[in-house]
């Protein structure tokens, strides 16, 4: 549930359906300019926001925006977030690739109606100057859980410690005060390999119980370690959390099944080191088991400005 307040570049978890929309920008000609009517879009998405939002009585829908280091420049004209980079191909004991992308539009509502309005009306204003590169409808699965079964989001930061783990220190990085920098994985899942792996193995491979999620104790130093204990950042004794809202999509009868990662962070080598972790192994060839039913599709950086500088963009 998404309050009225909140509708644009919240970082929260938490709605019952999210598309993920990446888009890139067309050619621009003599006549179009791509990239200025992009940004006009970019500026006035508050107020696309509002104007959907408001036809529900619960107001439950929230976007954020995400810009790539391939297109901020050109939409922005803003000096560079520091952290601002193009994701890398990671290309170790498991592969993840890097995708396209210049914007990525993160959709929540509690409705399937409201998103699909918003990105009909948002497809619309963009007028042909950016073309989709992929979509992904997501739903919530029974208790928040993946299509494995686990429960997914149980140690995200709530209340006041969302803004310390997701927002930009603008001491340490002026460009980007305020925003947030942005993960995003579209993963197939093998589920009927899944599906033959033994409950109590299942739980090894996340680190928590099926049934009932409870944490399972961690692996010593030269062991197989469970995801939850690969994803867990400690730096000079201090844990750096993300917030993910991660979302199960598929169809059965196309046997298509899927996980979409999406993770926002203060700091884009928080989300690299658990990636690293996972991807190249702790200690390197131990890597995270997920990966041998799970693979990554797409991979994408984003920034997520503030919304004030968001509302600046297009010479709005
Ligand atoms: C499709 C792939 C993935 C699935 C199905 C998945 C699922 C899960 C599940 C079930 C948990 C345990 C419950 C929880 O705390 O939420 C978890 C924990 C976590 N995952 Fe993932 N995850 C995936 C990919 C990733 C990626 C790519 C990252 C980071 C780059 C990541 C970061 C985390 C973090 C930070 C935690 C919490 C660790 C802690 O206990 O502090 N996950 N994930
Ligand atoms: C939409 O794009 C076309 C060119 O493809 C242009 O002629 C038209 O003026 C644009 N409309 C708006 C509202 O910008
Ligand atoms: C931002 O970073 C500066 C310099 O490290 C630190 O002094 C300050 O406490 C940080 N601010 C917040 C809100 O974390
Ligand atoms: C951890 O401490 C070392 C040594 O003081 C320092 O160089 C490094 O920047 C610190 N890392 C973080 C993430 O604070």
């Amino acid at each position: 549930m998404v309050s009225a307040g909140d509708l644009i570049q919240t970082v929260q978890a938490g709605t019952a359906y999210a598309t993920f929309l990446t888009l890139v920008l067309v050619n621009s000609t003599a006549l179009f300019n791509a990239s200025s009517t992009a940004a006009s879009v970019l500026g006035a998405t508050n107020d696309l926001t509002r104007n959907v939002a408001v036809r529900s009585w619960s107001h439950d829908l929230a976007v954020t925006v995400g810009i790539g280091a391939s297109a901020w420049d050109q939409l922005t004209g803003l000096p560079r977030p520091a952290e601002l980079r193009t994701f890398e191909a990671i290309d170790a004991a498991q592969y993840a690739p890097s995708t396209p992308g210049d914007i990525f539009y993160h959709i929540r509502s509690g409705r399937a109606d409201l998103a699909f309005e918003f990105e009909r009306q948002l497809l619309d204003q963009f007028n042909g100057s950016v073309k989709v590169q992929d979509k992904v409808s997501g739903f919530r699965y029974f208790d928040a859980r993946t299509l494995q079964g686990f429960v997914d989001g149980t140690a995200n930061p709530v209340g006041g410690d969302i803004d310390p783990a997701t927002r930009v220190n603008g001491t340490l990085d002026p460009n980007g005060a305020g925003g947030s920098y942005l993960l995003t994985q579209k993963y197939s899942v093998d589920l009927a390999k899944w599906n033959r792996l033994p409950t109590e193995q299942q739980e090894k491979v996340f680190g928590r119980s099926k049934p009932d999620n409870i944490e399972l104790p961690d692996q010593p130093d030269d062991a197989q370690k469970p995801h939850k204990q690969l994803t867990t950042v400690i730096v000079n004794g201090t844990q750096h959390d993300i917030v993910r809202d991660n979302m199960p999509f598929g169809s059965p009868a196309e046997d298509e099944f899927g996980c979409f990662f999406i993770g926002y962070s203060a700091a884009v080598w928080v989300l690299q080191q658990m990636l690293d972790n996972m991807f190249i192994g702790v200690p390197p060839g131990k890597y995270d088991r997920l990966l041998d039913f799970t693979k990554a599709e797409t991979g994408n950086y984003w920034f997520v400005p503030s919304l004030a500088v968001l509302n600046g963009l297009g010479g709005n």
